[in-house]
């Protein structure tokens, strides 16, 4: 059903006196329903960077003291007045520390890539029509501790690299020709992980704006639950109020199937006083239902509305017009979850063993700012993998990723940051749960990953507040905690959880059963082996790890190892393999310069190692899986190991031609040969009940003679924001990859290339650029789609040329997004004089530079321009003054100071100066120039007063370039 059915539902209910006729002040009037309430609006575009601090001035005298005390008034780059006219120009999101050369010295686990402090800053313009909105700001994520302004008062400190903020701005702004000043600070010197953690605002960032009575955000929990036979939602939806009157309103709340069925309708009053928020239940009967699954991750859309009957339109009068106040739009899935201490997990009540990979959240190229479309990359290809669930070590992500996996069909073992029981941590944790909870794919909320007091009493109580906290928010999920200790102290952490997550210590998962029948368990973590992709020898000299599968860390085990302990057990619900993908930082066993990690069963880029294919074989059971490996490009007499990985009944090895006999197939160790290595091919067959049903072969390949670029999708949309890898290959005469290939390739064409990769942890090249060489074959280049504004842009093209080889050209196609991207307009850097002082007013001239005693906050009064002052008692003189110091340009250069209103006859004085007149007292703009000056200055305005006549600034008073008007 769409939002006009939607409203006419609700007029007929209003008709039919269901709702109530509601007194309310503050919306927005009749035509809000037609806008649509709620405006979500993108604030991706006019961030400026500084890289490095900036300390903020030193307060010596009572002056600065004071001042610097008062909201408002944040001094240094955390000021509205800052010049940042030549910071770089940025667009969000922006991992600043994939920016950063790969340098010795700095920390291993964040990739030898420096972090350390920066700033953003940004100016955001309000119209007049916004004036009585509630307007939001919302920073999905900053690493790693963010210190935010907004018009010279501080509005948050957030302290989590991984939790998003979302910030009230209403108070503050200010609308017309007003520069709303957004300031970041970021601490990425501090760390939360040993892993790779990026830096700056490095997820999205949205300016949403709202009618003063709506939805909070995360503010509607509708997650299905079966009772016996039943299905039902039971909701709840939080409104709050920053009206100045008590606000009645109805939440009216429809699921619908795909095709825009209607399965269920839910209404509730809900009465609002100013300033406070109120939380409704509502409960769906939903009927039979389609299951979420694995396979069918079948969604039912949850549309809240927040409705306020009674109003009236010209021409309507008969019938009360329903005003939309707000709008949300969600997605449910209906499955069941159990965990089963003897037997493992259920999902719909079948069993179903986790198959589940551990992952960070960042990729090759792009650090942690991954773009929609390499999440979903990512994720096709561990669906490929035949993976079912996913465990994001050790933090909340994207939002953009929940979705994904609620519509790929995983299960997610969602998992907070810090280990902490303390206020401010148990809201990052509040927080993960109400964003989060909607989600069918969450099905473990995890409160920590091995924390050295998982053992201790204290640890008990941690974990028992902390998961207190998760219930009083959802309880239809289990509560788990990530040990690697401590398991069989009297009094650990695995009395506080509902299912206990074991990493690594695989010997202990019988004696753990043994001890705890009651408890169900599973493996948070294991494996931790090492492979680099398309290589076969391990050279601890070079930084290579051979791909047979042989090593791993002391603490973890191989990919085949860790699964047999598993793979038997009924009672271990499942595995959750570290890792999925390599990621950058923490690189073990080598350091120094290999830069990321070993573990990935696939490589930074998403190139399958053979770990790929040996967890298909684990893991598929329902299509052929065939597996071969290395490739065939040797010195002849050479012995070479083969590796087959299969899931079928035999498996029987070819060396150009000839077979070297049938094996039965062995799905936990994998079948192996050593052969003599001859140029020609191996080719591996596969049979199901002496039936071939598959063959691999690998050729020796000719000499590269040409790049290939292989796109991910066919097409991207011209949104300005849709991304995706290109896949980059040398390959022989026949089109074949060849595997040992390593030219250096430069890439060029209209596309946006935003990041670069090859998947060797040892490589020092820089990420960003032009220029990446190949590993073994292969590198990858993420492209990004230009938005398509007037004249649409239909095509782009990417270019790939290296020495000795045919260069590649692919073109991608611009899908026209379905609408623009809705923006929040923002404005390029002014100084906006905002803060004013004005003296007593006196009966003869006064000196244009007189001031207040350093001491005295009394006799001047602090104003803002914008509002007169009203008509004059008596004739006489009123001098108001500004101190400030002109962008460098302007010292430089000069400039204009331009007022757009003055009301009263005035002169105007720059340090006592005289360089400007108003003659007509008429409200006015008026623009003077500036001469070149260093250094700070004062503009004075002495008005002249006639009594009864109004007189003052009426709007902003801007200092621009020359050209100004
Ligand atoms: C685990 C830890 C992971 C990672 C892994 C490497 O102990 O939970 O974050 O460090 O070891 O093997």
């Amino acid at each position: 059903m769409n939002r006009r059915e939607l409203f006419k539902s609700a007029s007929a209910l209003a008709v039919a006196g269901l709702l109530p006729q509601a007194a309310f002040a503050g919306t927005n009037g009749p035509d809000a329903a037609d806008k649509g309430a709620r405006e979500t609006l993108l604030l991706d575009k006019g961030w400026r960077f500084h890289d490095g601090d900036i300390a903020m001035p030193v307060l010596v005298t009572h002056d600065q003291t004071y001042n610097a005390a008062k909201a408002g008034r944040a001094l240094g780059a955390a000021s509205p007045a800052y010049d940042d006219s030549d910071w770089a120009e940025v667009t969000l999101p922006h991992d600043f520390v994939s920016f950063q050369p790969i340098e010795n010295g700095t920390n291993v686990d964040q990739g030898y890539r420096r972090r350390g402090i920066v700033w953003y800053r940004n100016h955001l313009s309000f119209s007049d029509a916004d004036r009585g909105k509630h307007i939001e700001l919302q920073l999905d994520g900053i690493a790693t501790f963010a210190t935010i302004w907004f018009n010279g008062t501080l509005v948050a400190r957030n302290w989590s690299g991984y939790n998003s903020t979302y910030i009230d701005l209403t108070p503050y702004v200010t609308y017309g020709d007003s520069d709303n000043a957004l300031v970041v600070r970021v601490d990425a010197t501090a760390m939360e992980g040993w892993w790779y953690e990026g830096g700056g605002i490095y997820r999205d960032a949205w300016i949403v704006k709202r009618n003063p009575v709506h939805i909070v955000t995360d503010g509607v929990f509708a997650h299905p639950v079966k009772e016996g036979d039943e299905w039902t939602i039971p909701a709840e939806v939080t409104v709050f109020n920053s009206g100045s009157k008590e606000a009645t309103a109805f939440v009216n709340m429809i699921v619908t199937a795909p095709g825009g069925i209607r399965i269920s309708e839910a209404r509730i009053s809900v009465t609002v006083p100013a300033l406070q928020r109120q939380t409704v239940s509502l409960n769906h009967s939903l009927g039979p239902v389609r299951l979420w699954t694995l396979d069918d991750p079948y969604l039912y859309e949850v549309e809240t509305e927040l409705l306020l009957p009674g109003q009236t339109s010209p021409g309507f009068e008969s019938h009360p017009f329903t005003v939309v106040l707000d709008y949300v739009e969600q997605f449910a899935g209906c499955r069941t979850q159990k965990f089963d201490a003897q037997t493992g997990f259920y999902l719909n009540d079948k069993p179903l063993k986790i198959k589940g990979v551990c992952l960070h959240q960042d990729h090759a190229g792009v650090g942690c700012a991954v773009p929609e479309g390499v999440l979903d990359f990512r994720l096709r290809k561990l669906k490929e993998l035949g993976c079912n669930a996913i465990r994001f070590s050790h933090n909340a992500q994207n939002k953009a990723l929940m979705d994904a996996c609620d519509r790929h069909g995983f299960l997610v073992m969602a998992e907070n940051r810090n280990f902490n029981a303390s206020t401010d941590y148990l809201e990052q944790l509040e927080w993960l749960v109400r964003r989060d909870r909607n989600h069918p794919s969450v099905f473990l909320w995890s409160v920590f990953n091995e924390e050295p007091m998982q053992g201790t009493e204290q640890g008990y109580e941690m974990v028992r507040r902390m998961s207190a906290v998760v219930k009083s928010l959802d309880t239809s999920r289990p509560v788990t905690a990530a040990m690697n200790d401590g398991l069989f102290t009297a009094l650990n952490v695995s009395d506080a959880v509902d299912v206990v997550g074991i990493n690594y210590q695989q010997h202990q998962y019988d004696a753990f059963h043994e001890a705890h029948p009651d408890i169900p368990m599973f493996s948070s973590e294991d494996t931790s082996a090492f492979m680099t992709r398309g290589e076969y020898k391990t050279d601890a000299g070079k930084h290579i790890m051979a791909s047979y599968d042989d090593d791993a860390a002391p603490w973890g085990a191989t990919h085949r190892q860790a699964w047999k302990e598993i793979a038997p057990r009924p009672f271990v619900a499942g595995t959750f393999v570290w890792t999925g993908f390599d990621y950058h930082g923490e690189p073990t066993p080598h350091t120094w310069p290999t830069n990321s990690s070993f573990f990935g069963i696939m490589d930074l880029c998403g190139f399958e190692k053979t770990a790929f294919y040996i967890h298909q074989a684990q893991w598929i059971d329902d299509r052929p899986v065939l597996g071969l490996a290395p490739h065939w490009n040797w010195n002849s007499g050479d012995k070479v190991r083969v590796m087959a990985c299969a899931n079928l009944d035999e498996v029987e090895l070819f060396v150009n031609g000839k077979s070297t006999g049938k094996q039965a197939v062995d799905r936990l160790n994998m079948n192996y040969w050593t052969v003599d290595y001859a140029p020609g091919f191996i080719e591996v067959r596969g049979y199901r009940g002496g039936k071939l049903v598959s063959k691999v072969r690998n050729e020796t390949t000719g000499k590269a003679v040409a790049l290939r670029l292989v796109k991910d999708r066919p097409t991207l949309t011209g949104d300005g924001r849709d991304a995706m890898p290109v896949r980059v290959e040398a390959i022989d005469a026949k089109g074949r990859v060849v595997p040992d290939a390593h030219h250096k390739v430069t890439f060029g064409g209209t596309a946006a290339i935003i990041g670069l990769g090859n998947g060797d942890p040892n490589c020092l090249e820089a990420e960003k650029g032009e220029t990446r060489s190949l590993f073994n074959g292969l590198a990858q280049v993420i492209i990004q789609a230009p938005e398509m504004g007037r004249n649409p842009t239909t095509v782009i093209n990417l270019t790939a040329r290296a020495d000795g080889l045919k260069p590649a050209n692919i073109e991608i196609w611009l899908d026209a997004p379905k609408s623009a991207t809705p923006r929040q307009p923002t404005m390029s850097p002014m100084m906006v004089l905002d803060s004013w002082f004005r003296a007593p007013d006196s009966a003869g001239p006064p000196d244009p530079n007189q001031k207040a005693a350093d001491t005295d906050m009394n006799s001047w009064a602090w104003f803002r321009p914008g509002e007169l002052f009203g008509a004059a008692k008596a004739e006489g003189y009123s001098l108001v003054a500004a101190n400030y110091t002109p962008f460098a340009r302007i010292q430089k250069a000069g400039g204009r100071i331009v007022f757009t209103n003055i009301t009263g006859i005035c002169d105007i004085y720059l340090d006592g100066q005289a360089i400007g007149r108003k003659a007509d007292p008429a409200p006015a703009g008026l623009s003077v120039a500036i001469p070149p000056f260093n250094g700070a200055r004062r503009l004075s305005l002495v008005f002249k007063l006639r009594a009864g006549e109004p007189f003052g600034l009426g709007g902003p008073i801007r200092i621009g370039g020359p050209t100004e008007a």
